[in-house]
């Protein structure tokens, strides 16, 4: 089996465009590949967190997660922090690293220029990132195409390592995902859902209440125009609703709008569509909420099993490079 690894910070929460964009791939391809899903705490901190906000945002994140389908007897689910290998690993692939190449990451620049505060560690950001990949020998890393200049890093880092040590890592692949729904802003349909948008009223989060749901869906911007069609360029808000409807009732958008003429009764079967989709969600959401062991244990089994992996690789690095053994 492929064995392919992705992870998510535990930053915000979860919502409807992260889950009929990336989430759903996972869940899916749990049963086909070797997961791996590492909630990597250890990245959301390159900026400042709340101690007890981070402790909260990685157990709720681990929930969501599992609550969406992501099963942590099947995938290999745990915090990056959990597992040491990660930052002993991040360290000797940043001394094969160049200043030069990191200084160019787009992530980098755009982060930085926003605050005024830039730790080294969002500079070295990126490093960790190869290290996560690197430490399991992933053979893909299915991201999106924001990701893509990190994961030509993390081969380019792959590769100059193998040639200086040997045949140590396993170079992976950048696997674009099955399109998955593009999910738009319900208020600004020309840009994506997001969760900078803190509680506008464009994003639907996994676990909003179905009457919340039903508000912003029937709030949710269209255009003049009264026809339904499926045109993002023309027609952003009401193709925004199809795409999403259509996601969530296995569809091409595109035939979904045969079946309507008006916004109306558009609006509210992608509502009550969306409701029932998150519904189970919202379900097992809580009842993992009412038993949080439940959720240490299997973040500790995880932990475990990546643990393993990361170990055996470490070794391997360590020889390589020529550390004295203890
Ligand atoms: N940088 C990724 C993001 O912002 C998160 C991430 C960290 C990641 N480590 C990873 C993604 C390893 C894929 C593989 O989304």
């Amino acid at each position: 089996m492929q064995r392919i690894l992705s992870g998510i910070q535990p930053s915000g929460d979860v919502h409807l465009g992260n889950l009929l964009g990336a989430l759903r791939n996972w869940v899916a391809d749990q049963h086909t590949h070797e997961s791996f899903h590492p909630i990597v705490d250890l990245h959301a901190v390159t900026v400042p967190q709340d101690p007890e906000g981070l402790r909260e945002a990685t157990l709720r994140l681990a929930q969501v997660l599992m609550a969406a389908g992501l099963d942590p007897e099947v995938c290999v689910l745990f915090v990056q922090s959990h597992v040491p290998e990660h930052t002993q690993l991040a360290w000797v692939l940043e001394c094969t690293a160049g200043f030069g190449e990191l200084r160019r990451m787009h992530q980098f620049k755009d982060k930085s220029a926003e605050g005024d505060f830039v730790s080294a560690g969002l500079f070295t950001y990126p490093v960790l990132q190869a290290a996560d990949i690197l430490l399991y020998d992933a053979d893909a890393v299915p991201v999106g195409d924001d990701q893509r200049q990190h994961i030509e890093l993390t081969r380019d880092i792959a590769q100059r390592f193998n040639a200086r040590y040997g045949d140590v890592l396993v170079v992976p692949e950048h696997r674009i995902p099955p399109a998955g729904a593009r999910v738009m802003d319900l208020q600004e349909p020309t840009r994506k859902m997001s969760k900078s948008s803190g509680d506008a009223p464009g994003t639907v989060w996994l676990l909003d209440e179905p009457d919340d749901i039903r508000r912003k869906i029937r709030r949710a911007v269209t255009d003049s125009l009264s026809e339904v069609r499926f045109d993002r360029d023309a027609r952003p808000g009401v193709s925004n609703l199809l795409e999403i409807l259509g996601a969530a009732t296995q569809r091409a958008p595109q035939s979904v709008a045969d079946d309507y003429d008006r916004y109306g009764p558009l609006k509210n079967d992608c509502a009550e569509a969306v409701v029932e989709l998150l519904a189970p969600v919202r379900r097992r959401f809580a009842e993992l909420r009412a038993d949080p062991a439940e959720t240490q244990r299997a973040l500790r089994a995880g932990a475990e099993a990546a643990g393993e992996v990361a170990a055996a690789t470490m070794a391997r690095v360590r020889r390589a490079m020529g550390f004295l053994p203890p």
